[in-house]
């Protein structure tokens, strides 16, 4: 794993977005896997930026998400489909018909999934956005005993949906259900991009970075994939840094 731990985190951000306009400059038709959350928020501004700043065109880009509550609507604010297009697709020139969403809203969920897989299987992500839950979930594959291979529908830890419920009124109104790509689909992206950052992700990124790999940390088994770049901000990675940084090939300071 390329471990880059920073300073600063607008620079965090930028290192991220590099990453990403970097690919679209030198592939114009890269498949982008994309994350919501609050952590990538900043690296889709830092995105736009560089976008606009070095001419980089999205119109041959085509993007999957990892994940979207089911029961929402893609007009409901808390809906990932509306955070997407709020923070990334309003903002560059994607044509809306290349972006994809899981769809929470389908009657058949199941025929989803699988349509979802198949598109996946044929698109191949060249890189993988991810966050990190405090659980260690990555999309929403919640520690188990058992991790699902492809999209699927899952029923939020508590600890997900209480997490999650400051961006809701009250946490009655975060959703139980979710559809997320499988860590299958996930860890068939030829590149990931992990960002983590805050001292409240500190244990869970030594966990999924240092610990033994299990369903129990789903983060954990990013360990397995030949080509992991980790950006962390400095509170997220000072666990590392006293910890056991066994494991990490690579482990580097932007700082
Ligand atoms: C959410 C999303 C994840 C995200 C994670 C962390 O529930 N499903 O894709 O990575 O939780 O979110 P945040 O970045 O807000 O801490």
């Amino acid at each position: 794993m390329d471990i880059r731990v920073f300073e600063d985190n607008a620079e965090l951000d930028v290192a991220a977005a590099r990453l990403m306009a970097d690919l679209v400059k030198s592939k114009p038709n890269a498949v982008l896997g994309l994350a919501t959350g609050s952590t990538p928020i900043g690296v889709y501004r830092s995105l736009i930026d560089a976008a606009a700043k070095d001419g980089i065109s999205f119109s041959s880009v085509t993007t999957f998400n990892l994940d979207e509550y089911v029961g929402l609507t893609p007009d409901n604010d808390q809906s990932y489909a509306y955070y997407m297009n709020q923070h990334l697709f309003s903002k560059i020139d994607i044509p809306l018909n290349q972006t994809h969403l899981p769809d929470g809203m389908t009657s058949d969920l199941e025929a989803f999934c699988q349509k979802y897989d198949a598109m996946l299987e044929d698109a191949k992500v060249d890189l993988q956005l991810l966050g990190l839950g405090h659980n260690g979930h990555i999309g929403f594959n919640e520690p188990a005993a058992e991790l699902s291979a492809g999209t699927h529908v899952i029923t939020l830890d508590e600890a997900t949906r209480e997490a999650n419920a400051r961006f809701f009124s009250s946490i009655d109104e975060v959703p139980t259900k979710a559809v997320t790509m499988g860590v299958g689909s996930i860890l068939k992206a030829e590149r990931i991009l992990l960002v983590v950052r805050g001292a409240d992700k500190a244990s869970i990124v030594r966990r999924a970075l240092t610990g033994p790999v299990t369903t129990d940390c789903p983060a954990s088994l990013l360990q397995l994939h030949a080509r992991v770049t980790v950006l962390l901000d400095k509170d997220a990675a000072s666990l590392l840094a006293t910890g056991g940084k066994e494991g990490c090939s690579n482990f580097a300071s932007a700082m």
